[in-house]
C-alpha cells in the first residue's frame, strides 16, 4: 500500500496493516519477520564504508537501525500523525532521550508538577546535576505555565492526562505557548494511546509513549516510542539514542506491532469500562472522590471533551476512599479479580498504590502537592466483563 492511499484510510484499518518492510528481497511474509539479528553483512568494503558515511542506505547494526523495529516506528508514527518515529527500550528511555537531544548546561525546562514518578526524578536529579534548571508548575493552569518561562527555557514538558491525579493540559494552548516563546513542546501521551488523542494534531513538537502500557497492551513488554518532526527524530536516532543505546530489541517491536493491530478495540472497552466504573465509584459511600475526565465532576471534563471528540477517556481512573490510607490498602488487598500490580494498559485491571508503589520517588511533601493524597488508588481499568470488575469491587468494599 501507498503513503498516498493509507491516508485516506481510518485509524483502525492502518493499525491493522503495519506499514511493509522497506526491504524483503521479494519475499513477504503475512507476519512482518524479527530480524534478531545484531549486525548486517556488506557485500564488500566500499559498501560498508559508504553506509557508514550516510552515501547508501542500508542497515548496519542493530543499535543504529533494524528493519522490525523499523516498522514499528513508521506504523507508530503513521497513527500519530507524526513524520516519524523513534523506539526506544522503556517509556524513560524515550523521554530521557529526548530530554537529553533537546536540553544543554545552561537550559531552563518547564514541566507540568504532576508526572509518572522517574519522569518526576529524572527532572528533579539527574537533569539538573547536568546544568539543566527545572521548574515545576501547575499544567492545568496556562498562565503559571507562560509565568515560568524565562529566556533560556528550551522544553516545555507535561502529561496529559497526568498521572495519577487524571488532570489535563490544554494541548492548543501548550503548544501556542510553545511557539510563542520559541520552546519545544513535548507531551507524555501514555495514559490516552494514539487511538485517543495525537497531540500533534493540536501543534505540539513531540510525543513520547511508555509503549509498555496501551500500545503493547497486553502486560509482556518494556518498550518506548517517541514521535516527531522527520528532522528531531532523526537527530534523537543519530544521537541520543545511538550514543546512549537504549534501543528496542526486534522481538519487542514485533509484540507492538501486533498490539497496535488491536489498539483501538482495547481502547474502546476500556474506556467503557472505566467510565461504567467511574459512574458506579461515584455513587459509592465508601468512595470520597473519583478521578475520571469522562465524569462531569472531572473539574475539566469540558476540555476532556474538546480533546477527546470520540467521546472515549481512556481506561485510567483514580479514586480516593473514606477513611484514607487505611481504607485504600484494604480495598487493595480485598480485590480477587483486579490484579494488585503497578504499570497499566493490559488487558486486565491493575491496582495499585501510586503514593507507597508508582511514585513513592517522589517524597511526601511534594507528592500532597501535585495530589498524591495517602488515600489514591489508582486503577488500569482493563477489557474484562464489566459486571465481574463492578462485583469485584463490590465485595472487596463490602465490610470495609
Ligand atoms: C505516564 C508514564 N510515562 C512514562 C512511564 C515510563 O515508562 P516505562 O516504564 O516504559 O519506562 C510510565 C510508567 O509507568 C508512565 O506511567
Amino acid at each position: 500500500m501507498h503513503d498516498g492511499e493509507r491516508k485516506e484510510l481510518s485509524f483502525s484499518t492502518r493499525a491493522v496493516h503495519p506499514v511493509e518492510p522497506e526491504s524483503t528481497d521479494g519475499v513477504r511474509p503475512h507476519a512482518p519477520p524479527i530480524y534478531q539479528t545484531s549486525t548486517f553483512l556488506f557485500d564488500n568494503v566500499e559498501q560498508g564504508a559508504r553506509r557508514f558515511a550516510g552515501e547508501e542506505e542500508g542497515y548496519i547494526y542493530s543499535r543504529l537501525g533494524n528493519p522490525t523495529t523499523r516498522i514499528l516506528e513508521m506504523t507508530g508514527a503513521d497513527l500519530e500523525n507524526a513524520e516519524d518515529g523513534a523506539a526506544f527500550a522503556s517509556g524513560m528511555g524515550a523521554i530521557s532521550a529526548v530530554l537529553l537531544q533537546l536540553l544543554s548546561a545552561g537550559d531552563h525546562l518547564v514541566a507540568g508538577r504532576t508526572l509518572y514518578g522517574c519522569t518526576y526524578s529524572l527532572m528533579q536529579g539527574i537533569l539538573p546535576r547536568m546544568g539543566v534548571q527545572v521548574t515545576f508548575v501547575d499544567a492545568t493552569d496556562i498562565t503559571a505555565v507562560k509565568e515560568a518561562v524565562r529566556p533560556e527555557t528550551r522544553v516545555l514538558y507535561a502529561e496529559t492526562p497526568a498521572n495519577p491525579s487524571m488532570d489535563l493540559v490544554d494541548l492548543e494552548a501548550f503548544a501556542a505557548l510553545g511557539r510563542e516563546t520559541g520552546a519545544t513542546t513535548v507531551v507524555d501521551n501514555t495514559f490516552m494511546s494514539p487511538y485517543l488523542q495525537r497531540p500533534l494534531d493540536w501543534g505540539i513538537d513531540v510525543s513520547v509513549h511508555s509503549a509498555t502500557k496501551y500500545i503493547g497492551g497486553h502486560g509482556d513488554v518494556v518498550a518506548g516510542l517517541a514521535f516527531s518532526s522527520a528532522d528531531l527524530v532523526a537527530e534523537v536516532k543519530e544521537e541520543a539514542l545511538k550514543d546512549i543505546g537504549a534501543i528496542l530489541g526486534p522481538f519487542d517491536a514485533w509484540l507492538l506491532i501486533r498490539g497496535l493491530k488491536t489498539l483501538p478495540l482495547r481502547m474502546e472497552k476500556h474506556s467503557t469500562n472505566a467510565q461504567t466504573i467511574a459512574e458506579w465509584l461515584q455513587e459509592h459511600p465508601r468512595v470520597s472522590r473519583v478521578r475520571y475526565p469522562g465524569l462531569p465532576s472531572h473539574p475539566q471534563h469540558q476540555l476532556a471533551r474538546r480533546q477527546n471528540p470520540r467521546g472515549l477517556y481512556g481506561g485510567m481512573l483514580s479514586l480516593e476512599m473514606e477513611g484514607g490510607f487505611e481504607a485504600g490498602r484494604q480495598l487493595l488487598d480485598r480485590v480477587r479479580l483486579c490484579t494488585l500490580a503497578v504499570s497499566l494498559g493490559a488487558t486486565d485491571t491493575l491496582i495499585e498504590h501510586p503514593a507507597s508503589m508508582t511514585h513513592s520517588t517522589i517524597d511526601e511533601k511534594d507528592q500532597r502537592a501535585v495530589g498524591i493524597s495517602p488515600g489514591l488508588v489508582r486503577m488500569s481499568v482493563g477489557v474484562e466483563d464489566c459486571d465481574d470488575l463492578l462485583s469485584d469491587l463490590e465485595q472487596a468494599m463490602r465490610g470495609l
